[in-house]
Parts: C-alpha cells; sequence; structure tokens
C-alpha cells in the first residue's frame, strides 16, 4: 500500500520524506488554511520535497470554475492532482479535466455508489473518508471494503486511496483489505512505526553490546 501524508506543513512533510517511505501527499483547504504563505507556494515546496502525486483541491462548486481552476493547478507542477469534491458539478469536471489527462482525486466520498460514479467519470483516485463516517457512528472501513470489492470486477483505472484515517489500525485495516493508498495525519504516520518492544529491545541489545565491550577491555588490559 502506498503511504500518503494528509498534511500542508512543509515542517512535517520534511520531516517524514526523511523517511523515504511516503509516497504522496494530500492537502484540502482546511490543512493549506492552517499554514502560514501563499497555498500555490507551499504546493510548490512540497512538490519539492516529494515525488509523487500531491493533490490540490478546487474550490469552485460549478463545472466550468472547478475545471478553470483544475487546470490551473495541474499546470503548477506534473506531480499535481487535481482534487474534485462528490458532487454532480465535480462529476462533470472530472470527465473534462480526465479527458485531458489530467489526474483528478474525487475526495468526500461516503457511499459505494459515489465511488462508483467517480470511476466511471474517470478519476484516477477515489477518497473515501473512514474517520468522517467513524464520526457520525457509522462504519468507515466497510466503505473502503464495499469499494474494492466493487472495482475489483471492473477495470477502472481508478485507485482507492483511504483517507481520513485517524489511527494506525485504520492504516493497518485499509492495508489488509488492499487499499491501493493511506492517506494519514503525521500524528498517526508517526504512531505506524513506535512499538514498545522495540525500544525496550534495542535498549537491552545495547546495553548488553557494552558489558561485553566492558568485559573484553578487561580481560585485554590483565
Ligand atoms: C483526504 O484527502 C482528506 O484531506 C483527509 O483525509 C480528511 O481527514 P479528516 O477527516 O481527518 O479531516
Amino acid at each position: 500500500m502506498k503511504i500518503f501524508l494528509d498534511t500542508a506543513s512543509l515542517k512535517e512533510i520534511r520531516e517524514a520524506a526523511t523517511l523515504g517511505v511516503v509516497d504522496g501527499i494530500t492537502t484540502n483547504p482546511s490543512l493549506l488554511a492552517k499554514e502560514s504563505g501563499d497555498p500555490e507556494a507551499i504546493l510548490l515546496e512540497i512538490c519539492q520535497i516529494v515525488d509523487g502525486p500531491i493533490s490540490a483541491e478546487v474550490v469552485a462548486t460549478e463545472a466550468e470554475g472547478m475545471v478553470r481552476e483544475g487546470r490551473h493547478l495541474a499546470s503548477l507542477h506534473e506531480n499535481i492532482v487535481v482534487k474534485v469534491p462528490c458532487i454532480a458539478e465535480g462529476l462533470k469536471a472530472t470527465k473534462t479535466l480526465s479527458a485531458e489527462g489530467k489526474r483528478v482525486n474525487m475526495t468526500l466520498v461516503f457511499s459505494p455508489a459515489q465511488a462508483l460514479l467517480a470511476a466511471k467519470a474517470g478519476a484516477r483516485y477515489v477518497s473515501p473518508f473512514v474517520g468522517r463516517l467513524d464520526d457520525i457512528s457509522t462504519p468507515g472501513m466497510e466503505l473502503v471494503a464495499d469499494i474494492i470489492q466493487i472495482f475489483d470486477h471492473y477495470d477502472y483505472d481508478c485507485e482507492v486511496l483511504a483517507a481520513s484515517l485517524r489511527h494506525p489500525l485504520h492504516v493497518v485495516e485499509a492495508a489488509r483489505m488492499g487499499a491501493d493508498i493511506g492517506t494519514m495525519p503525521m500524528s498517526v504516520f508517526t504512531q505506524l512505526l513506535k512499538h514498545p518492544l522495540t525500544d525496550a529491545g534495542l535498549k537491552r541489545f545495547l546495553e548488553d553490546w557494552e558489558r561485553t565491550k566492558a568485559q573484553l577491555a578487561a580481560k585485554a588490559s590483565r
């Protein structure tokens, strides 16, 4: 499964990128609004740090405006993927943008039917929002499973991008189901690596090694 970071923070992206396992970035207007600086400059900077798909979202709500914004965003850098909300106007815009060869990430997907329409319109990625469904007491991971099952029957050139992942179990479940991509905030990404037994095991290895070295040095000096 490809791992994307769901953030517009250059500090977080730089830090995570050093680990060599970040395949792409997803941003949205809320994430960009949290950062200071020009959003386009931030997006371009992200493209310099991570050589993979970088989702940038349109804010127009009618197809014409979405297409205009999408063309502009895609022209900023070849890594930019145009993020379009899953509404009727978004489907129209997706059809146009994908026909022009621009990659679209259809976002705010909350049902298998929406995902099916996104794929039919030519979206390159479909983003089911797991955590936001959990928030309203609806099992978000089931949506990911449903979409994967549906896509397995057909030949859509559309990757399942599990989004709104809020904790490591979401990530593991998405991978277990065979989601193509999981996007997560830095806090979740960091938790993926941490395990207390790894830390305790490493501490003991190093202590044992130091003790052995000291014993060998003492023997040699006798
Ligand atoms: C994905 O593309 C979205 O930006 C993101 O995953 C939303 O996550 P949230 O529901 O935690 O805000």
